[in-house]
């Protein structure tokens, strides 16, 4: 399959089967992700793999505290696409994913934000060759949720990627035509 059409099938997964992916599988991913270019070729990504039901459980616990704190704060037009998407403060992924991967950047590195997310599309696109799926989880607590695993504190953590074999029946949404994205002078 060529990149195009990886690209078109990969959509968001919230929703997964029982059944463990192999490890091997997602090394694959992250041997993907860190052929990404980075600022000074520094190659600022650190990653962490979880899969133990305790610490998936724990770390559920403390993204939905800071979730539900930012659903009951939202409001306007935020609020509304919330409900719209059926959305709420509870991340049951987040313990129904085999696996939890943490992506963290070190931010002593030039461009290390930039430079990781590349990295993290890369690793999407890798996941979507082998039959994976992925939600780009962005905790609103993010220092908290980091705490729990206990890096030193020059590495932030940037996205948690529950993994597994898809089970989603949501549709993939629409992208925008190329003719209103691209102007050739
Ligand atoms: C930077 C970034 C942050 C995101 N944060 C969240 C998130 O916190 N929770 C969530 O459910 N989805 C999150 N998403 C997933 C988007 O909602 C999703 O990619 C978008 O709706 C398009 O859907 P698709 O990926 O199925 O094409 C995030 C995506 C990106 C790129």
């Amino acid at each position: 399959m060529n990149l195009l059409d990886l690209a078109k099938r990969r959509k968001t997964v919230r929703k997964f089967k029982k059944e463990v992916p192999s490890v091997e599988d997602i090394k694959y991913a992250i041997s993907v992700a860190k052929e990404a270019p980075s600022g000074k070729n520094d190659q600022p990504w650190f990653f962490v793999l979880i899969s133990s039901e305790k610490d998936k459980e724990r770390i559920r616990e403390i993204c939905e505290r800071g979730e539900k704190e930012f659903y009951e704060k939202s409001k306007g037009d935020l609020r509304e696409w919330l409900e719209k998407m059926g959305f709420t403060w509870k991340k049951p992924f987040l313990s129904e994913a085999p696996y939890l991967l943490f992506v963290y950047s070190y931010v002593k590195s030039p461009f290390s934000r930039e430079s990781v997310w590349l990295s993290i599309g890369y690793l999407l696109l890798a996941l979507e060759e082998k039959g994976l799926g992925t939600v780009t989880y962005t905790p609103t607590n993010i220092r908290e949720v980091s705490s729990y695993v206990g890096l030193p504190k020059e590495y932030r953590l940037e996205v948690i990627l529950p993994i597994g074999h898809p089970d989603d029946p949501k549709p993939k949404y629409e992208r925008k035509d190329l003719n209103n994205i691209l102007k050739i002078l």
